[in-house]
């Protein structure tokens, strides 16, 4: 069986942390493209020589040449620029619009059947106008955003239930960002949710609440720490989570942005909620009970994403 090839658009932080993941689960041969001369081939050398030490057998390449993610499975992006303190994730729209266009077009002409993940900033946006862009099918581009919202919101409630993160699983729906909407009800300690751990005296409502509080900031923590950009291990590892779902047909259930096509009440907007990640790309989008709170904070999220589209929009007049 020939191996599968990933393609990686961006050979940043972000884009090198995937492609050593990529390589040392052996999910296929690594592309990794950059428009910046040099790096892309440097990583790609550098990872190459981890292989005998760690023992992986796929192919690493660095390009700055389109043509070189002909026939790539999997594509995730990355390209683009980072925040650095002080600046707001949308603060990045209007850079990171013109790259999604490049990147759009470059995808079209060489990988169009690929099965396309989006982690370039501001997320919601920039994933709905790389599929714009791009003119792939609407179940084949997602955004990463979810994934590393909820991991962040597991590690702190591991932390202050101090149990396995393994045994917490966690619920976010929303935009990447300060509206992000962590629903306490569906995240639980090995099927109790947090509601019920309140009542058992594991913790308080003010305690949880400033677990999402700092869930929604989790980024912003990273950048101001680093002071030079932003956060990149746990992007990466949950790109590849994604990544993984579509390449193994795992059907995984995992918050993504996606397409809306009705589903809580929203249509043509990417925005995050759960779905199914299998061989057939989004295979499903699911659509659980909201209450009154989690609504509410639902649609400030949304709302937050149309806003950017109509800065998108006023940018790009081919979006409009
Ligand atoms: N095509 C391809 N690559 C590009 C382009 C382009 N048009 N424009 C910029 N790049 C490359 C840069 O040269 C750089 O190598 O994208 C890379 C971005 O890497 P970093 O600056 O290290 O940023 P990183 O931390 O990887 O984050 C990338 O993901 O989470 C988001 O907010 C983050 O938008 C940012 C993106």
């Amino acid at each position: 069986m020939a191996r599968k090839k990933i393609a990686l658009i961006g050979a940043g932080n972000i884009g090198g942390t995937l492609a050593h993941l990529a390589a040392s689960k052996e999910l296929g041969d690594v592309v990794l493209f950059d428009v910046v001369e040099g790096v892309p081939q440097g990583k790609a050398l550098d990872l190459a020589h981890c292989a005998p030490v760690e023992g992986f057998d796929v192919e690493l390449k660095g390009t700055n040449d389109y043509s070189d993610i002909a026939g790539a499975d999997v594509i995730i992006v990355t390209a683009g620029v980072a925040r650095k303190p002080g600046m707001s994730r949308d603060d990045l729209l209007g850079i990171n619009l013109k790259v999604m266009k490049a990147v759009g077009e470059g995808i079209a002409a060489n990988a169009p059947n690929a099965f396309v993940i989006c982690i370039t900033n501001p997320l919601d946006a920039m994933v709905w106008a790389l599929r714009e862009f791009s003119g792939l099918p609407h179940h084949m581009v997602v955004g990463m955003a979810g994934v590393l919202d909820s991991a962040r919101f597991r590690h702190f409630l591991a932390d202050e239930f101090k149990v396995s993160v393994q045994d917490v699983t966690a619920f976010v729906l929303g935009g990447h960002g300060d509206t992000m909407v962590p629903v306490v009800e569906y995240s639980t300690v090995a099927g109790i949710p947090i509601p019920d751990l309140i009542e058992m005296g594991w913790s308080t409502k003010e305690r949880i609440d400033a677990i999402v509080q700092r869930t929604r900031s989790g980024g912003g923590e990273i950048v101001a720490l680093l002071k030079t950009g932003s956060a990149y291990y746990a992007p990466a590892t949950s790109g590849i989570e994604m990544a993984e779902a579509y390449l193994k047909d795992k059907k995984r259930v995992l918050p993504a942005a996606v397409n809306l096509t009705s589903q809580y009440g929203v249509s043509d907007l990417y925005v995050g909620v759960p779905v199914v990640i299998g061989a057939g790309g989004v295979e499903k989008i699911v659509e659980i009970k909201l209450n009154d709170e989690a609504k509410a904070n639902f649609q400030v999220s949304v709302d937050a994403v149309k806003e950017l589209l109509v800065a998108c929009k006023n940018i790009d007049g081919s979006l409009a």
